[in-house]
């Protein structure tokens, strides 16, 4: 049985709903012996920012026993490079290429949207599909990450918005009491989508030595362990908007990702399973087809939000 896998998400439009999340699939270049891009419903390379950045001292990633943690801190060789050099190649994969972006200020944000931008206007073919806002990045003026604060979140996606005509997709950190607020804020902005979740923070201590394991201290918690609080967020961030979710955390299998979907994700993002797995992308997307079909379903979108939540007295 063949099963029509395409999904839109806004304005963007994706072959199949399995995407490479940020920071894990490098510029996609690393990823070429391992991959078949042209499979992949999109891949998201890394972070770029305003200007070059060294990132976080080392050790920047650690083993714990409850998954990966990190704090590579945005290490980048900043737009100018990344339009120069990343971008003929990201541009050229047979796939969608969502540039992800993260700045300092939303003056910046802006000022980086409308390079990309300008950028699709000036090349000669189509280049960038979307650009996703990492929003869990300090936000200089007021000391919190912008994705903390749904009113900074929603500055930042309308600065965007009228900076540049790509679709754009709202990363959210789950480092806070309630992202559904956060992800009104953005919908409401203009957010085609809103991608959950970024990593949750943690930490890892050598006791013996009286100190952190990683260079800066804290970083991110990634991996199979955060998948559970990742299904939570997805589903709650479902009730509450309208806007499309692409669901990220700890995606692995290819019921992982039926999982998202039928929590409410219209599209996923496979992370840290890329590291130990670097084919595991395109072997989710072969999967998915397949589980559909012996389910009977012709369509992904026919599984999208589709769980049923019990009823409580
Ligand atoms: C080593 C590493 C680097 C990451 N770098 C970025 C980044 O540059 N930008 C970003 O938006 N997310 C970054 N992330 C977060 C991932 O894109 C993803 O949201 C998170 O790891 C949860 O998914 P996972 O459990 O499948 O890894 C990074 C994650 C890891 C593990």
């Amino acid at each position: 049985m063949s099963v029509e896998l395409g999904v839109e998400l806004g304005r963007l439009r994706l072959r199949n709903p399995v995407l490479v999340a940020s920071g894990t699939f490098g510029y996609a270049r690393e990823m070429a012996a391992f991959v078949d891009f042209t499979k992949l419903g999109g891949i998201v390379p890394k972070t770029v920012t305003p200007l070059p950045r060294t990132g976080n001292p080392p050790p920047r990633t650690v083993e714990t026993s409850g998954g990966m943690l990190n704090s590579i801190g945005l290490d980048n060789d900043g737009i100018d490079y990344f339009l120069e050099n990343h971008v003929p190649y990201l541009s050229g994969l047979g796939t969608a290429f969502v540039a992800n972006i993260a700045a300092r200020t939303t003056e910046e944000f802006a000022t980086m949207a409308g390079r990309l931008g300008e950028h699709i206007r000036k090349a000669d073919r189509p280049g960038i599909d979307a650009v996703e806002l990492n929003l869990s990045c300090p936000n200089v003026s007021g000391g919190v990450d912008f994705g903390t604060n749904a009113e900074r979140a929603a500055e930042v996606v309308r600065a965007v918005r009228e900076s540049c005509d790509l679709p754009v997709i709202a990363k959210l950190t789950p480092n806070v009491t309630d992202v559904r607020p956060i992800a009104e804020a953005a919908a409401k902005a203009g957010a085609d989508a809103v991608s959950l979740i970024n990593t949750l923070q943690g930490m890892a201590v050598d006791w013996r030595a009286r100190k952190p394991i990683l260079g800066a201290n804290l970083g991110g918690l990634s991996g199979p362990a955060i998948k559970p609080v990742a299904l939570r967020i997805v589903w709650q961030v479902a009730q509450a908007v309208d806007v499309p979710i692409i669901g990220i955390g700890g995606i692995a299998t290819v019921d992982d990702v039926l999982q998202f979907l039928v929590a409410g994700a219209s599209a996923v993002q496979v992370g840290t399973a890329n590291f130990y797995n670097p084919s595991v992308s395109s072997t989710l997307v072969d999967g998915l087809a397949a589980a559909l079909g012996e389910e009977g379903v012709s369509r992904v979108t026919d599984v999208i939000g589709t769980l049923t939540a019990n009823e409580l007295g």
